[in-house]
């Protein structure tokens, strides 16, 4: 006797097997959260990020050796005497970024990171400082530079290598000129003027 019902086509309830084994995996999938994919592209607006910009800051870096509150501290002396660069010996800062050359002029962020000579002909520095801002908007926001000084150039150049807060994704330079300098203890204070492209 013919069944009174039509025998389904085999290859058709294995579809209707498999999308509903589907539907339900993505449908647990995205109530747990997980998900399998490592990375993924993400449209930049949903981060804010709208249009970059070109800005330009300008202040004095204070780097104080002397007294009894320095802001620059050797933390690794140079293993021979015989180096005239003091080639090897690493500093760490925590050095006042102001508004104008005095020190009393407005605190608009610190200088943290360390420097080491790392030239053994001329004074030449490797600097690695993260430049905290504290003014106005960019409080909390954060400048990277890595970069090579030989301080008894007039103007040396280095590199932002990016940032945080409104400072994502940065990239630009810095131009560093001495202003003055104290041969006897090492005090510097040097202008900084950065050119960085940002969001
Ligand atoms: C460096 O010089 C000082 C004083 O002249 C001496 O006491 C010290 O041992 C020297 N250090 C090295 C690593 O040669
Ligand atoms: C910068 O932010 C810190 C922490 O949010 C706050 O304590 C401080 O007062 C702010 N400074 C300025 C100058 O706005």
């Amino acid at each position: 006797m013919a069944s009174t019902f039509p025998t389904p086509n085999p290859i058709f309830s294995h579809f209707i097997t498999l999308t509903f084994l589907y539907i339900l995996v993505t449908t647990l999938v995205a109530a747990t959260g997980e998900d399998d994919t490592f990375g993924k592209r993400v449209d930049r607006r949903l981060l804010g990020l709208k249009k970059e910009k070109l800005s330009h800051f300008k202040f004095y870096w204070h780097d104080i050796l002397s007294g009894p509150n320095p802001t620059s501290i050797p933390v690794v002396l140079p293993p021979s005497n015989k180096s005239t660069t003091a080639f090897g010996i690493i500093n760490m800062i925590d050095d006042p970024l102001t508004l104008g050359p005095k020190l009393s002029s407005k605190m608009v962020g610190r200088a943290q990171g360390l420097y080491g000579s790392a030239s053994q002909q001329g004074i030449g520095l490797m600097m690695v400082m993260n430049f905290a801002f504290m003014e106005g908007k960019y409080n909390g926001s954060t400048i990277t530079v890595l970069g090579r000084n030989m301080i008894f150039s007039k103007v040396r150049e280095m590199a932002v290598i990016s940032g945080t807060g409104l400072f994502r994704f940065a990239r630009g330079y810095v131009q560093a000129t001495t202003h003055t300098v104290d041969l006897k203890t090492g005090d510097a204070v040097v202008e900084y003027n950065i050119y960085v492209m940002h969001y």
